[in-house]
């Protein structure tokens, strides 16, 4: 029998430092997704999710909370299982660098490193950022009001010196250049991949700091236990010791490494990409495949995080919908790869039009009419195969949906994925209201023709089950339910291999609503009353001041200003990650833009009549007005305005790009 083909997901693991929020849920269910994604189209997968339990953080919120560092990450621990369980998260392993398969193998490594002579002992003088856990060098600091902060999280940072072992990076520095250069899909989204060689590996790589003595709740090196391994060689090695590389029971390692994809947040990019890499070929082992690095969810404009108190957890929002809403949001709200928005707003939206109404009403209504034309019993397809041509549209769009979805998970572009679908559900929405079965129904004579209709229907809805599944894993048997479909075999993705399966006599029944419709305002109104941490409202729109009436204007020559008018205006560089037409609207596109150092915008702009295929647009490099205050636009923010120029005696409309592009990095000062 051929073998499986194999597919090794990861996520980062977390700190258990605090309860997981909807951020790392964001993670853990795009690669529960992708998984579930594989599994269906035949693959044999592996997904590892884990925490990473060690170092000073740890140490200090155990102390201020009177237990010891592993009673404190038990807990920790014992609630992110069940967070993950409640977000139906299907991993296969579950690491804590705490336990001893993982300890041993981190002592091994690091005996190894230090053999072959990549670690080396030295005296460290650098400045350390305590929450982060980080040391910079006096460059990579940020200057904020005059005091050199973290470039991370913007804190204070202090000199620190101490003697340490040392990971001689430098040395791989060209090797790691040139390998990132040949595998332009080693790091995703490609913007990430020039930010790393740009900024990190071109300006000089450092030796990286690998272990410390101050810091006591860490793996000892147990050739000199006065030190501890320090974050990153800790880690990153869980990829590999979950499966048990370096040991006698490495049968998963052989099978499944190299992994497939490692999903990052785009802050830890550069640890995956570079510091893992060199980790990797040091220990003389294959790389992973790629890399992604998504963006962050934010709230209002800012990342979430305790200390902001502006954190949303997961589960009074599941409660109250469901977890397959949640899902379903997460996975669409966002290109993956792209910051984006979490408000309880933008999430009531989505589920009341895009599964309440698209979804929902397409099942219930598909389900009602075979009920009432055909007493609830699904007619048999026509023998003569006579299809008219609104049927034949509708069915070739729908039998090339699994290829389309495929095309956006194997590039892991979840929200064009369900994108995908839900082209389908609204042309199936359309298609009723073309055909009107309710029509048809009143004539006996075109009862043919209402089967026709009906089972086209059903047939999508079955396509359309199979296709969310991996996404929203409990709502595939809720629509199996009603379209009465007990046979497996039409549930998988072979079965999606040709239209028109779909058996007569089924007995179909309706059910509850798929997706109850939401009554947006009273519910806004329900999650804001909740605790700030579980629900916390949207902003508030600042009320402005009524206008003051404008002065009458001169009929003069356009006005002049001065050049500090003029550096009121921040202009930069943008570079298009990826462009959209907005569904809802003739006029706007959605750009994702790169603006250098990990930054990412999404902007809106109306110029969709001028730019008809938006997609061209990906990889140019713009002019973006990026001090513009952010303002709301079809639920979403819209973050600054890109520069274009209309030519007014043909009405030509053509946006500012930048010459000769791949020389200025993205986020470049345009003046
Ligand atoms: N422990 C390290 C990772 C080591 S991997 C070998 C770590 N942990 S973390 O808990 O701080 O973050 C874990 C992941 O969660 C990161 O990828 C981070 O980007 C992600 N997120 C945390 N908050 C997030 C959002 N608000 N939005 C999206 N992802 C976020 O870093």
């Amino acid at each position: 029998m051929q073998e499986k083909k194999t597919f090794y997901i990861t996520t980062p693991i977390y700190y258990p430092s605090g309860n997981m929020h909807i951020g790392h849920t964001y993670t853990t269910v795009a690669a529960d997704t992708m998984t579930r994604f594989k599994k269906l189209t035949g693959y044999e997968t592996y997904f590892l999710t884990g925490t990473d339990e060690h170092g000073q953080k740890i140490e200090k919120k155990a102390a201020e909370a009177g237990v010891t560092p592993i009673q404190y990450v038990d807990k920790i621990v014992a609630e992110t299982k069940e967070l993950w369980k409640l977000m139906d998260i299907e991993n296969d392993d579950f690491i804590r660098t705490t336990e001893e398969r993982h300890v041993k193998v981190v002592q091994k490594i690091f005996k190894q490193f230090y053999d072959q002579g990549d670690i080396y002992k030295a005296e460290y003088e650098g400045m350390y950022c305590t929450p982060c856990e980080s040391f910079w060098t006096a460059t990579q600091l940020v200057d904020k009001d005059g005091v050199k902060v973290c470039p991370d999280c913007g804190r204070p940072c202090q000199p620190m010196k101490e003697e340490s072992y040392f990971f001689r990076m430098s040395k791989y520095q060209d090797w790691m250049i040139e390998y990132i250069e040949q595998h332009p899909d080693f790091i995703q989204p490609a913007a990430r991949a020039n930010e790393m060689i740009n900024n990190f590996l071109k300006p000089g790589l450092q030796d990286l700091c690998v272990s410390r003595t101050s810091v006591k709740w860490g793996i000892p090196v147990d050739f000199d236990p006065k030190h501890t391994v320090y974050v990153w060689i800790d880690a990153l090695s869980n990829y590999i010791s979950a499966l048990g590389y370096g040991t006698d029971h490495d049968e998963l390692f052989k099978k499944f490494w190299p992994a497939d994809v490692h999903l990052v947040g785009k802050e830890i990019v550069r640890f995956h990409t570079i510091y893992w890499p060199i980790m990797l070929h040091a220990l003389g082992l294959p790389l992973p495949k790629q890399v992604f690095g998504h963006g962050w969810l934010l709230f209002g404009t800012d990342k979430m995080s305790k200390s902001k108190g502006n954190i949303v957890y997961p589960g009074p929002i599941v409660a109250r919908y469901g977890v397959d809403a949640l899902r379903y949001y997460l996975m669409r709200e966002m290109p993956f790869g792209a910051d984006g928005n979490y408000t309880n707003e933008s999430f009531l939206t989505r589920v009341n039009a895009d599964l309440a109404n698209d979804l929902g009403n397409l099942v219930s209504r598909t389900v009602a009419m075979i009920e009432k034309y055909f007493d609830g019993v699904l007619p048999a397809w026509d023998e003569a195969g006579y299809v008219e041509a609104e049927d034949a549209a509708l069915r070739e769009h729908c039998a090339q949906l699994p290829q389309l979805v495929e095309a956006q998970m194997d590039k892991l572009q979840f929200s064009q994925a369900l994108t995908e679908i839900w082209k389908v559900i609204g042309e199936c929405n359309k298609y009723i209201d073309l055909t009107q079965p309710w029509i048809l129904g009143k004539d006996p004579e075109k009862k043919a023709r209402l089967a026709d209709v009906l089972l086209n229907l059903a047939e999508c809805v079955r396509f359309v089950a199979v296709l969310v599944g991996p996404f929203m894993p409990k709502t595939p048997a809720r629509i199996f339910e009603q379209l009465g479909l007990t046979d497996d075999a039409l549930k998988t993705w072979e079965s999606l291999d040709s239209f028109g399966k779909l058996p007569a006599g089924l007995q179909v029944k309706k059910g509850d609503a798929l997706f109850p419709r939401i009554d947006i305002k009273k519910d806004l109104e329900i999650l804001s009353g909740g605790s700030a941490e579980t629900a916390p409202a949207p902003k508030k729109a600042e009320k402005k001041p009524e206008p003051k009436k404008a002065e009458p204007k001169e009929e003069a020559p356009a006005s002049e200003i001065t050049i500090d008018d003029f550096a009121k205006i921040q202009l930069r560089t943008a570079k298009v990650i990826a462009c959209e037409k907005v569904q809802k609207s003739d006029k706007l596109l959605r750009f994702t833009l790169d603006l250098g150092k990990g930054e990412t915008r999404n902007v809106f702009s109306g110029i969709a009549k001028a730019y008809t295929e938006p997609e061209k647009l990906v990889g140019k490099t713009l002019i973006l007005l990026s001090n513009l205050k952010p303002r709301k636009m079809m639920g979403e923010l819209s973050e600054g305005m890109l520069l274009s120029a209309l030519d007014d005696t043909t009405g030509t409309l053509r946006l500012l790009t930048v010459d000769q592009a791949d020389e200025v990095a993205p986020g470049s000062e345009v003046g």
